[in-house]
Formats: C-alpha cells, sequence, structure tokens
C-alpha cells in the first residue's frame, strides 16, 4: 500500500469513529510507527509501506478509534520538548503544566532542593531538574506505576549515574522525613489530582481512561491542598516557594483562602496560554 493511502485510510477510520483531530493523529501515529517526520509522510507519500508495517499502523489507528488516549499507544509525550514515557496507569502529561515549570524558572533564583508532589511520569521534577543541575529534587507519589514510570524517565533523561534526584513514595508529607533526612525545601510544587466530584462525571470519556487516583481531588477538588497547606510550613525555608496548579480562577481563589487561613500572606496566580488560571505561587516574605 503507498504511503498517502494509508494516512488517507487512517484519517477515514479515525473520522469515521469521531475522533476530535483525525488527521494530526493519523500523522502522529505513521510518522512515530515509520520513525519519519509528519512533513516525510508528504514527501514520501509515492513509497510502499510493508504488510507488517501497514498492520502495525491499522492496529493503532483501531484503539485510537476506540477511544485510546493517543500517548498511551504511542508510549510517550513530549513535554518541555523532551520525550517523556507515559505508562498506561499514570497521568497522561498536559502541555498546561509547561506554564507551572516555567514560574518556577522565573521566581527560583537557584534552589538548592525542590519537592515535587505527585510526580506521575517525573515532568516536574525532571524539567527542574534540567532546569537546575545543581538543585536536589525529590519526586514524589503514591502510585508505584507512576513511581516506575519516573524511574525511568529520570534514566533516559537526566542519565543512571544522576546525582541529586530522589524518587520516592510517599502519601503528600507523611514519614517525608524518614527518607530524606534532608532539611527544608526551597520549592515545594505540584500538580495535585484536582478534580471535584462533580466535575469527574462530566469528564471526556479518554480522560476516564486515566487513573482516577491522579484525577479525583476530593467532593469539591480542594482535599489535597488542603493537605498540603496543613503540613508544608514544616517543609519550606524561610524565603521558599510553593507553586502548585489549579483547575480554573475558582479554585486558585479557593486555595488562597485556604494557604491564609495557614498564615501566608502572598499570592502570585498565573495564567495558562489558553488564558485560563493555571497556578498560583505562595510563599511567605
Ligand atoms: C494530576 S497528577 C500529576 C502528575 C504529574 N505531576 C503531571 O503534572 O503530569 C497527580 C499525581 O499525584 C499522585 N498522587 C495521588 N495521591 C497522592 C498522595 N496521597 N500522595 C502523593 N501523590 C499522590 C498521583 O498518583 C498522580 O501521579
Amino acid at each position: 500500500m503507498k504511503l498517502i493511502s494509508l494516512l488517507h485510510e487512517s484519517i477515514k477510520i479515525l473520522r469515521e469513529h469521531g475522533v476530535k483531530k483525525p488527521k494530526t493523529d493519523a500523522e502522529t501515529i505513521i510518522s512515530s510507527v515509520l520513525g519519519i517526520s509528519k512533513v516525510d509522510i508528504y514527501v514520501q507519500r509515492e513509497i510502499d509501506v510493508s504488510e507488517e508495517e501497514k498492520e502495525k499502523i491499522l492496529k493503532i489507528v483501531r484503539e485510537r478509534a476506540s477511544g485510546e488516549p493517543l500517548e498511551y499507544l504511542l508510549g510517550y509525550k513530549y513535554f518541555w520538548g523532551m520525550k517523556f514515557i507515559v505508562d498506561r496507569g499514570v497521568l497522561i502529561p498536559r502541555f498546561d503544566t509547561e506554564t507551572l515549570v516555567y514560574v518556577a524558572s522565573r521566581v527560583c533564583k537557584s534552589p538548592k532542593s525542590i519537592l515535587d508532589i505527585g510526580t506521575g511520569t517525573g515532568i516536574i521534577g525532571i524539567t527542574l531538574k534540567k532546569l537546575f543541575p545543581n538543585a536536589y529534587v525529590i519526586m514524589t507519589d503514591i502510585s508505584d506505576i507512576a513511581l516506575e514510570n519516573c524511574k525511568k524517565n529520570v534514566k533516559n533523561l537526566l542519565g543512571e549515574e544522576v546525582e541529586g534526584v530522589e524518587i520516592i513514595k510517599v502519601d503528600i508529607f507523611e514519614n517525608l522525613w524518614s527518607f530524606t533526612g534532608w532539611g527544608k525545601f526551597d520549592l515545594v510544587i505540584s500538580n495535585p489530582p484536582y478534580i471535584s466530584e462533580k466535575d469527574m462525571k462530566n469528564l471526556e470519556p479518554e480522560v476516564k481512561k486515566e487513573p482516577i487516583t491522579s484525577l479525583y481531588g476530593g467532593p469539591l477538588g480542594i482535599d489535597f491542598y488542603l493537605r498540603i497547606a496543613d503540613k508544608v510550613k514544616t517543609f519550606i525555608t524561610d524565603r521558599g516557594k510553593i507553586i502548585l496548579e489549579v483547575g480554573d480562577e475558582e479554585q486558585a481563589e479557593l486555595v488562597k483562602e485556604i494557604f491564609k487561613l495557614k498564615g501566608f500572606r502572598n499570592f502570585l496566580k498565573f495564567k495558562d496560554l489558553s488564558n485560563q488560571t493555571r497556578g498560583i505561587v505562595i510563599f511567605n516574605f
């Protein structure tokens, strides 16, 4: 089969099944399986695709058509220009979270120690280690699958011999001292589960394929902020900062109130590229 015919066939299958971006997804699948760029699909449109490659591509296309997220099928997602492995059972990184990393890179001046709570694939902690190579970065999660996924990304992107990186199983702050034996952190950063009970019911079917433990933030979506606010003072330095991802402006205001009640004074909300409130910086000096 000619490459261009395979592309058209793939787009047709995806479109018929109501996939939102059939052309983009078909191009991504083909370029990923054949190891060529999307432009090359058109440049090499007349080449013959082997039967084996064709079957491999159509298998992924059919799974995609049945509603499986593309990232789980391909096994990776790009974040901050780096290719992160994404295993089934772990939250698929969102581009919006890059805003969090960007803000951290602007408001922190050479942090010595960083704690990434609920690291998932490790996107936040690993990217910050790239940006602040001298920082000691601790990445935590409660999910074993996430921790394994994170370890693979650390190995691939930071190297097996990297120093100053720890990946540990912790329930928010429980027993963190005993694991790290570390002092306080200059930056505590997290993209916690923050979807409320009401919003969980309206999730897109594709998002429902992601683990509930990485999405559900309690009845009002604020359980994790409450737990972080409760203990975080013990874990940050005097000039330390807390950066938290939020779902929208309303949630950012709630988070602000939660931390105000715990004695925090300074807040800086920030937006993502879609102009949606995406996070908040909290500090006390
Ligand atoms: C919204 S995901 C964020 C993943 C990743 N940081 C990202 O931005 O793509 C939240 C993460 O928190 C983890 N998590 C859930 N409950 C936790 C808990 N009690 N303690 C630590 N991590 C938890 C989940 O397993 C999940 O990986």
